[in-house]
């Protein structure tokens, strides 16, 4: 069993004690035999309470002041839910977690509102955060005791763009990836994640031979370093987290 989280690409070391809390409560779950899928939404939710996190109530504002989020959930058993463009829910990891069990991938704006109520889920005003710059998505990939590897992400976006904006977070391949063997969770500048769809690429490292360490870099060192990302990846054997800028990141292992 392992798990690997993240606190943001560009976030500082000041907010690693809340990582910290993430991976624990995974890590826990994991041991007492929680699935993988439960164990990385339980350390993104832990991350999405905390408002010093760009996620859940500490979501990013956009150009208009409006709080809209995206997340992800994906298990290497071949489910994936996406959700995007989403307001008033405090832990959209939470809506993804359940279109994941749907016949269908995504689900974006009002109808994700709707289908977050229609499924029990709270609605709450979401302040979001006005800080200037609080890191960017939050992300958790947990292996169980099974060998399923799951990925959930959460973000708020980059502060100042248009509402309605949906960047890498919620784009299989570019945001996240797991496969057999694999799973791969990106943070940063949400257009140059997709635009080189970021995590199918460093997972094809990954079967090339690569360590996890190594694939992480190469992907990583496709681009300049005043372009912000950052990546962790779990494979059958290692965890690892790698970024061209500061990011909190925690790993558990067995
Ligand atoms: N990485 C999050 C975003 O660009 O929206």
């Amino acid at each position: 069993m392992r798990i690997v989280v993240h606190g943001g690409a560009g976030h500082t070391g000041e907010v690693q004690d809340g990582v910290e809390t993430a991976v624990d409560i995974g890590w826990k779950l994991l041991g007492d035999g929680a699935d993988a899928v439960s164990a990385a939404v339980a350390s993104v939710v832990v991350l999405e309470d905390d408002s010093r996190f760009n996620a859940g109530t500490g979501a990013c504002l956009r150009a208009d002041g409006s709080v809209q989020t995206d997340a992800a959930v994906a298990c290497n058993d071949g489910r994936l839910g996406t959700i995007s463009v989403l307001e008033d829910i405090a832990n959209p990891v939470q809506v993804a977690r359940l279109v994941m069990d749907e016949d269908f991938d995504a689900l974006a704006g009002k109808g994700a509102l709707d289908y977050a109520r229609s499924r029990g889920i709270t609605t709450t005003t979401v302040i979001g955060s006005e800080k200037p710059w609080a890191g960017d998505t939050v992300g958790a990939v947990a292996q169980d005791s099974s060998g399923a590897i799951a990925v959930a992400s959460s973000t708020g976006g980059i502060r100042g763009r248009l509402a309605g904006r949906v960047g890498d977070t919620p784009h299989w391949g570019g945001g996240l990836w797991t496969d057999a063997g694999v799973g791969i969770a990106a943070t940063g500048v949400g257009e140059a994640i997709s635009r080189r769809l970021l995590c199918f690429r460093v997972a094809r490292m990954m079967a090339d031979g690569l360590s996890v360490q190594k694939a992480l870099e190469w992907g990583i060192a496709l681009y300049p370093p005043d372009i912000v990302i950052g990546l962790i990846a779990l494979s059958d054997t290692e965890g690892a987290g790698f970024s061209n800028s500061s990011m909190p990141w925690a790993l558990r292992q067995d």
